[in-house]
Formats: C-alpha cells, sequence, structure tokens
C-alpha cells in the first residue's frame, strides 16, 4: 500500500517538474521549489495524503530544444533539478548508499596534478581519434543510460542525434525508452549497443541480433548491475519508472544476477560484433578478458551506483591498462566532467573515456541541442588542456604529463 502512495507521489511530483519544465528557468526554479515541498509533505505523511489525481499518473518530460551556454559542465546538475520531478532527478543525479563511490570519481581526479611543456613549437590541437575502428571527433563517448525519457521527450533518440551531432559515439542501453531501431535510425555518427542480459537467453539472443541488424557495431556487455540504481533518495520519493514510459526492448528493468564466463561466450557465439565488457574494476578481469578475446575493455564503477565503497575508476585505471598491456582498447567512465578530467585518464593510459550524466542534463535542459552543447563545452575545455599542455595529437597525451612530485 505504501508503495502505491509513493509511486503516485511520484508522479504528482512528475507533473508538476515537467509543467515547469516548458517555463524559462528561473521561473521553473520557483515552481520547482513547490513542486519539493509537496513531495515532502507527501512523503512525511504518507497515510494521509489523498490519492493524486488520474492525470498526474501520466509521466511528462521537458520537451525544449535549445543550444545551452554551459560555464561548467557541473553547472548542469543544479539546472536540472529545478526542471526534473525530484523522483526523476535523484534517479539520475544519485550515487549509492552513502555515495562514498560517486564523491571518490571526482575527489581522485581531481587530485592528479599536470604538468604542461612548454616552447615546443606545436601545432594546434586535434582532438580526432579512433576507437574499435571508429572515427570520432573526440575521445569521449556517450555511456549507456537507462530510461532517458525521464530527462526529455525526446528520449534515446535526442540523445543519440546530439551525440551523433558532436561527431562522436552513443552508448544506446538495454533499459531504453525507444526501440534499438528508432535509436540507429537517430544517429549516423557511430553507436554500440550495451546489453543486459535475461535469464532467458532467447530474449538476449533477440535483442543482440536486432542490434547488429540495425547497424550498431559493437556490443557492450555490463557486468556490474542488474536491476535500476537504488540510491536513498529514490527509495525515499518511491521512485520507479513511470508506466508510460516504458522499456520497450527489454519489457523489464531486471536482469540475469548470476553472471559468468558462459554469458560473455554466449555473446560471443551470439553475434559477430566485437564485445565489450564494462564493469571492470580489477586487472585479474582485465587480463582474463583479453584472454578470452573480448575487443575492449570500459574501466567503470557504474557512476558511483553499484557497490558504494569501490574506489575511483581514475584511480584503478592504471593497474588495468598495465594488464591489458596495449591488446585492446581501455575506456574510462565515472565522474568525468572537465577537459582536463579526459586528459588525465588518457594521460594514465585510457583510450577514451565516457561521459555519462552530463549528457542527461543536456538532454533535459535543450533535448539534442543541449546535448550537443555538452560535448562543444568539453572539447573545447580539452583543446585548451591540450594547447597548454604542450600536445597536438591525442596520442601524444601521456604519463609524462602527469605531475609525481
Ligand atoms: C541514469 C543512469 C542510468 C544508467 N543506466 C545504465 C545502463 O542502462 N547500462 C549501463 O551499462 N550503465 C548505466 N549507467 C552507468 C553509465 O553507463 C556510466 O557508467 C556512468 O554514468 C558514468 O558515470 P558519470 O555519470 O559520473 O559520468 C547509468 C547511469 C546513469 C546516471
Amino acid at each position: 500500500m505504501s508503495h502505491v502512495l509513493s509511486r503516485r507521489e511520484f508522479l504528482a511530483a512528475a507533473a508538476t517538474g515537467a509543467a515547469a519544465s516548458a517555463l524559462p528557468i528561473s521561473v521553473a526554479s520557483a515552481q520547482a521549489s513547490n513542486t519539493e515541498s509537496t513531495a515532502g509533505s507527501i512523503a512525511g505523511n504518507a497515510s494521509t495524503s489523498a490519492p493524486a489525481p488520474a492525470a498526474a499518473d501520466i509521466y511528462v518530460a521537458p520537451t525544449g530544444e535549445r543550444e545551452l551556454v554551459i560555464g561548467s559542465l557541473d553547472d548542469l546538475e543544479a539546472q536540472a533539478r529545478k526542471i526534473l520531478p525530484p523522483g526523476a532527478f535523484a534517479y539520475i543525479a544519485s550515487g549509492a548508499d552513502n555515495q562514498v563511490t560517486i564523491r571518490s570519481n571526482r575527489e581522485e581526479l581531481d587530485r592528479i596534478r599536470l604538468l604542461p611543456r612548454y616552447l615546443v613549437g606545436k601545432p594546434a590541437p586535434d582532438l580526432s581519434t579512433t576507437l574499435l575502428g571508429e572515427k570520432l571527433s573526440m575521445p569521449i563517448i556517450t555511456a549507456p543510460m537507462g530510461a532517458q525519457g525521464l530527462a526529455h521527450e525526446s528520449a534515446e533518440i535526442g540523445a543519440a542525434r546530439g551525440t551523433g551531432e558532436a561527431g562522436t559515439l552513443y552508448t544506446m542501453s538495454t533499459a531504453a525508452n525507444r526501440t534499438i531501431e528508432e535509436v540507429a535510425a537517430a544517429t549516423r555518427g557511430p553507436k554500440w549497443f550495451q546489453i543486459y542480459l535475461h535469464d532467458d537467453r532467447g530474449p538476449s539472443r533477440e535483442l543482440l541480433q536486432r542490434a547488429e541488424a540495425a547497424g550498431f557495431t559493437a556490443i557492450v556487455f555490463t557486468i556490474d548491475a542488474f536491476a535500476p540504481g537504488a540510491s536513498d533518495d529514490t527509495v525515499r520519493l518511491g521512485f520507479s519508472f513511470p508506466p508510460n514510459l516504458p522499456l520497450v526492448n527489454s519489457k523489464t528493468p531486471f536482469f540475469k544476477r548470476s553472471l559468468g564466463w558462459d554469458d560473455v561466450e554466449f555473446i560471443q557465439r551470439t553475434t559477430r560484433l566485437p564485445v565489450i565488457l564494462k564493469g571492470v574494476v580489477s586487472p585479474e578481469l582485465a587480463r582474463e578478458a583479453v584472454k578470452r578475446g573480448v575487443a575492449a575493455i570500459q574501466v567503470s564503477n557504474h557512476g558511483g551506483r553499484g557497490l558504494d565503497g569501490i574506489p575511483a575508476t581514475i584511480t584503478l585505471l592504471p593497474g588495468i591498462v598495465e594488464a591489458v598491456d596495449g591488446r585492446v582498447p581501455v575506456i574510462m567512465d565515472s565522474g568525468i566532467r572537465r577537459g582536463t578530467d579526459v586528459f588525465k585518464a588518457l594521460a594514465l593510459g585510457a583510450d577514451a573515456v565516457a561521459l555519462g550524466r552530463p549528457v542527461l542534463y543536456g538532454l533535459a535542459l535543450g533535448g539534442s541541442r543541449g546535448v550537443k552543447s555538452v560535448y562543444d563545452r568539453i572539447a573545447a575545455e580539452l583543446q585548451r588542456a591540450m594547447l597548454i599542455a604542450g600536445v597536438s595529437t591525442i596520442d601524444e597525451i601521456n604519463s609524462d604529463y602527469i605531475y609525481e612530485g
């Protein structure tokens, strides 16, 4: 019973927040504080609150399409909080438990110091790179994220389009609100499909075949999550996926709970596409994955949404890079917010990084154009970092630019 009431509460807040999202941000902000206080009063007195009106059972996401002026990607979180319903915002923004991992992702990146080289006579920086045969405008790609319809009415279509317009790669999640075929058609840019396995191999086989047929060029197998990320705030707010935003490909947000190397083999057998293992946090696992023919490693702690207490990915990266020893590309995600973060990850051996939440905030605030603005901003920052550091190509970024003290 309390579950039903809290779901209503989330949806009621959703409707209010969505109405606010159609307004300029300053006005939306005032409305959003109403939304928060309404949600708070219901949460504090669930047993006496009246059921929300039927219309509130429809989640209405922001719809605006606009270019964003972005000072820092970090600014986007506060702006998105103002226009998204509290439950949806908590689902996107929060980390698990005490949020130790989500904090360390940032703290450890900030702890690293860089050392530029001056008077080296380098040409202007070129950010382009190649990753598993895909030509990218920058070594930054979109991480797979589920239920993007919470952020914007265009959902995965807007995010894929914005990423493609920035000239880089979109990873589509199994837990999407739009079909594999719709997302494939939304971007001419490179795209990978992320798989969560079902208990039954039939539906998983079908997803892999559909992704390959639709033109996705690699499969990202996520090994560190089995259900939607739950934080203290999503529990408090009774968050669940709104019924009018179905996960159209997977039909469920709950996935196979017991995974082993036989599952990796199943994917490799079922598709001709290269398989990337996402969620690698130890050199042993990375070594074994390479031995078993995995095409790339994605070092990730799921943006601090999984096991709280896992170290920052930037801390884990060097050991994994050493274990991989250049045999396959290494991608790193979790906590990347700045061009200098990208520079640091590349200097410590990553071939590329993936961006998570900032893409969803850009989507919420400006649709596909908002996503493109996020990439424009972080690319400009990376370009500036390269220029000052004295490197002109992505391949030149190495540990010589890390200050060891
Ligand atoms: C709202 C949200 C949904 C996510 N859904 C998925 C998913 O469906 N599959 C997956 O492999 N990772 C998922 N992730 C994790 C991201 O792929 C990525 O590892 C993480 O967001 C990177 O950290 P960052 O948000 O700090 O950049 C999700 C992350 C967020 C924020």
